[in-house]
């Protein structure tokens, strides 16, 4: 088993989107092992995103995941990582494949529902981002 980030973001949370979303990941298997609602502060949103600092949407995306609140989860299933990107489609849903979550959900490139870790290393650092080891262990002991 192996676990990745997924953000569900604020169009889906504010389109009530958000229970669809979560339904289809559980649906195609995996198991939501931790959950919280956040409103991202400028310098999370800055940080989170800071691989995409030199390019030309990262002060608009910035301003995007900071508008309105959005559902942080912890997924868990066999090929966790590879299987949600392709679950939920290309970062354009006008790309996406039918079916997917940016296809079913996304506004636009940047509106679009849903982010998802990129690697096993990178899920490792996003999940430590938003969780704690303690608040991860606790909700299963
Ligand atoms: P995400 O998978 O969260 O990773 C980076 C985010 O930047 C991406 O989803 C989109 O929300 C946004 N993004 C990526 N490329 C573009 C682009 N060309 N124009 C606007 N937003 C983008």
């Amino acid at each position: 088993m192996q676990q990745t980030l997924a953000i569900i973001k604020p169009d889906a949370v504010q389109g009530g989107k958000a229970g669809a979303i979560l339904a289809h990941l559980e649906a195609v298997g995996f198991v939501a092992r931790a959950a919280k609602m956040a409103r991202l502060t400028r310098v999370e949103a800055e940080t989170f995103y800071a691989v995409h600092r030199e390019r030309p949407f990262y002060v608009s995306l910035v301003e995007f995941m900071t508008s309105g609140p959005c559902i942080v989860l912890v997924l868990e299933r066999d090929d966790a990582v590879v299987y949600l990107r392709e679950v939920i489609g290309a970062t354009d849903p006008v790309e996406a494949v039918e079916g997917t979550v940016r296809k079913l959900y996304a506004e636009s490139k940047e509106r679009n529902a849903i982010h998802a870790s990129d690697s096993p290393e990178t899920a490792v650092r996003e999940i430590a981002y938003f969780f704690s080891e303690a608040e991860l262990t606790r909700l299963w002991a």
